[in-house]
């Protein structure tokens, strides 16, 4: 009745923002990601007759109300009620914009469908992760991952993600430029449904999925760093104008995000290779080659404004780890 897991954050180079069902979690489209191998959460799950609540402890911050509610799909999942003890750590900053409800609900799928005796093949844990996180369930798998937006209404049971290419099929680096910790000030799902309710380019941005999907899927397949790098950059910019346009509008950026995407095309002029992207928060995470990694880190950590830099090369799956 007890497991341990570790899954690790992604970062989406195709972005999902905006639900078709709120209920079931299901996308609106589908996104591409990848895994990172520096940030992870490590969660613990024991069940426990003699509870009468659940007890939450999140190491890191969160949402225990939020755990608890996902507790509930597994427990009906396995036919039973008992309560649980959770502890859950990051190794990095929660809620902010650093991808930590991925991690967090990755590695909390996991250890408790295994604490709870439920047998689930992979895509089964990953549809059960997007439940509580739509970017969760990439964090299911190492390397490039997509998250089908999926077709059945019903139960969502085709809304899982798959993975493209693992870590070392084309290994790479993600700098993170890490310009605010503090808590963003509208969360991921909430700012959703205000774009999806009130952006006037909220159609244009679902739309304009597939075709973005389906060009990443070959450069990723190519191993076009270049075509990766601009379909990423495209796609990001294209999220925050959608957002911008939103009632209130959404602002996710700070002076130092837009200095620090600046510095990635001054990297760029001078011929090397690295891609921006920003997430529901100011951190900039810049894609490049391995190689590269020490000269981009030294050039975002000299942008005012930036306080800390993280190079992570792609990451693992999830896995059960010792508790
Ligand atoms: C901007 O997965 O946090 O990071 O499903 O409501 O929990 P919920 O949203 P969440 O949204 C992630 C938004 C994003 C883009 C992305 O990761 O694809």
């Amino acid at each position: 009745m007890q497991a341990a897991a570790r899954a690790h954050a992604n970062i989406a180079l195709i972005k999902y923002w905006g639900k078709r069902d709120s209920a079931l979690n299901l996308p609106a489209t589908g996104s591409i990601s990848v895994t990172l191998e520096a940030l992870h959460s490590e969660t613990r799950v024991r069940f426990d007759p003699n509870l009468v609540t659940d007890a939450i402890m999140l190491e890191s911050g969160g949402d225990a109300e939020r755990v608890s509610r996902f507790l509930d799909l597994v427990r009906a999942l396995a036919g039973m009620e008992m309560r649980a003890d959770v502890r859950s750590r990051n190794n990095f900053p929660t809620g902010a914009g650093l991808a930590s409800s991925a991690s967090g609900f990755a590695a909390l799928a996991l250890a408790a469908s295994r604490a709870a005796g439920i047998e689930a093949s992979p895509s089964e844990l990953s549809a059960l992760a997007r439940q509580g996180s739509g970017s969760a369930a990439r964090s299911l798998y190492g390397g490039f991952v997509e998250m089908q937006r999926g077709r059945d209404d019903r139960t969502g049971a085709d809304a899982h993600a798959v993975p493209l290419l693992a870590a070392h099929e084309w290994p790479l680096a993600v700098v993170v430029a890490i310009i605010d910790t503090g808590t963003k000030s509208v969360g991921s799902t909430d700012g959703m449904t205000r774009t999806a309710a009130t952006s006037p380019f909220h159609d244009a941005w679902v739309a304009g999925a597939d075709a973005d999907l389906a060009a990443m899927r070959t450069a990723i397949r190519d191993r076009n760093l270049e075509r990766v790098g601009e379909l990423t950059e495209h796609s990001c910019l294209k999220m925050h104008a959608t957002m911008l346009g939103a009632q209130p509008g959404l602002i996710y950026w700070q002076p130092a995000t837009l200095a620090a995407w600046q510095t990635l095309a001054d990297l760029r002029a001078d011929g090397l290779a690295a891609y921006g992207t920003i997430d529901a928060g100011p951190q900039v995470k810049a894609l490049c080659r391995i190689a590269d990694a020490d000269a981009v880190t030294a050039a975002l950590a000299q942008v005012p404004g930036v306080r800390d830099v993280r190079i992570s090369h792609l990451g693992p799956d999830a896995s059960l780890i010792a508790d």
